[in-house]
């Protein structure tokens, strides 16, 4: 009934479309809700040695094969958890660049220094599609190529009655979501992309975060993936205490796939976390072979695990999402294997946190990627643990006036209502407590120095 709701013959044929994809992931939802099919735990195993190859055994060199490369970004989220409301790769993340200005930079330097010409391609969603546009603007006059394409748009669901919340194809955007970055294949398929890079003869494609700083083409891989005729790579990285979310990969039934943590009953969600049994994760930097795509897409193929994604509406209202991701498409590929990645490529910013790191004196830029200060004299860079008042980007900008320097620090702690004055020091563990109702402002070119407890002025 919704497509009745589209009067124009163009937007109405678009908007069918849609919603017949939309509506195969929901009836396959019914079914497999109907059937119970969850995974069976005790058929899990961790995938043998030769499915987890490590990036130091790839052999090193430089790769002939850039030309047929392409990159593409996933930049349909919001950032819903920093507090932001426009594209999330829209935010100015170091020296006054956005996440979109960084890979820009890091592409073009890539062109040009190996005389290639690697286009970037990003999937954006009804939420970012404007921002981005707006940010690329600029590029136009420049040598890279960026091409654009909206991943679909599908309806939220009231979870007792199934019915749709939107009423009508142009109802407000809050009845409506993304459906995850595993719409990928389906959007740059239906969008025509996938054809176009296949006729530009592109044969692989980079695919990452757009808020992961560090995914950047690596020759190595691609060269590995040619050698090994592996049509599928996911990069995976060792697990810490800290990584708890990420999806896994696993052997499953023969098979290798990923698993994700809503996928997981909750009686074996701490053997999830645990990083004895799972002891990797995906950084959902992906390398895919374009051909196999096509012929995975026109077989009608890519069926990925369904991500069930509860929300609430602002009126109270219990509504799911019906969600995928892109790393579960390593199922449908041969000789499709992970790569144990340094962690350095998984430079991903969801929080403020890890904002403050990113922006800070602990790395520089080198051609739009960035790199470990070398005056930093710990391998590993430091713990920053910012507490509920730094939660929204709106308020973390507002309390630093100026981001500390933080290159001899080991460990920060902030909670409660906490400001940053300007050429602010932080050295070995700092822990500052405002406690409720108290205020604390640390003061321009103060020195905190292994303080378990800070007080300046209360007001
Ligand atoms: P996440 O959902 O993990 O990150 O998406 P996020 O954008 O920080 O989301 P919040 O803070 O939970 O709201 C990881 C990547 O996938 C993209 C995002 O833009 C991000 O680059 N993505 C996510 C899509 O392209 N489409 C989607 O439907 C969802």
């Amino acid at each position: 009934n919704l497509v009745n709701t589209v009067k124009e013959p163009e937007t109405k044929k678009a908007f069918d479309t849609e919603m017949q994809s939309f509506f195969y992931l929901f009836t396959r939802y019914l079914s497999e809700r109907a059937k119970s099919q969850d995974l069976n735990w005790d058929h899990i195993k961790s995938p043998s040695e030769d499915k987890i190859v490590p990036y130091s055994k790839l052999p090193s060199g430089e790769t002939k094969n850039l030309n047929k490369l392409a990159v593409l970004k996933v930049n349909g989220g919001l950032g819903t958890s920093m507090g932001m409301t426009g594209a999330k790769s829209a935010l100015e993340v170091k020296d006054d660049m956005t996440f979109l200005d960084l890979t820009v930079r890091q592409i073009e330097h890539l062109n040009t220094t190996n005389r290639v010409d690697v286009p970037l391609i990003l999937m954006t969603s009804f939420n970012t599609h404007d921002d981005t546009l707006r940010i690329i603007k600029k590029y136009a006059n420049q040598q890279l190529r960026i091409t654009t394409f909206n991943q679909s748009r599908y309806p939220r669901i009231f979870k007792e009655t199934l019915l749709p919340c939107p009423k009508s194809a142009d109802d407000d955007k809050k009845n409506w979501y993304p459906p995850g970055h595993g719409d990928l294949y389906n959007a740059l398929y239906q969008s025509g992309v996938l054809d176009q890079l296949l006729a530009e003869g592109k044969e692989y494609l980079f695919a990452s975060n757009s808020d992961n700083l560090g995914a950047v083409v690596d020759d190595k891989i691609l060269q590995h993936m040619i050698d090994s005729r592996s049509e599928f790579i996911m990069e995976v990285t060792d697990k810490t205490k800290a990584d708890i979310k990420g999806g896994t990969l696993i052997e499953y039934d023969d098979t290798i796939r990923l698993l994700e943590v809503a996928q997981v009953a909750s009686e074996h969600i701490e053997d999830f976390k645990s990083i004895r049994k799972f002891k990797i994760f995906n950084t959902n930097n992906l390398w895919i072979n374009l051909k196999a795509l096509k012929r995975i897409m026109e077989l009608g193929e890519m069926e990925l695990d369904i991500i069930l994604n509860p929300k609430t509406t602002d009126d109270g209202q219990a509504v799911i999402q019906l969600e995928t991701a892109a790393g579960a498409a390593i199922k449908h590929f041969n000789n499709a294997h992970g790569v144990n990645v340094p962690r350095s490529r998984f430079l991903p910013v969801k929080s403020c946190s890890d904002l403050l790191l990113i922006k800070s004196d602990i790395y520089s830029l080198q051609h739009g990627q960035l790199v470990i200060n070398e005056q930093r004299m710990f391998e590993t860079t430091p713990v920053i643990k910012l507490g509920d008042h730094f939660k929204k980007i709106a308020q973390f900008q507002k309390r630093f006036k100026k981001i500390p320097k933080i290159l001899e620090l080991d460990h920060l702690t902030v909670t409660g209502d906490v400001y940053f004055g300007r050429n602010v020091t932080l050295r070995g563990t700092v822990i500052v407590v405002a406690n409720e109702g108290q205020r604390i402002d640390i003061p321009d070119g103060c020195i905190l120095e292994n303080s378990k407890f800070v007080w300046f002025r209360t007001s």
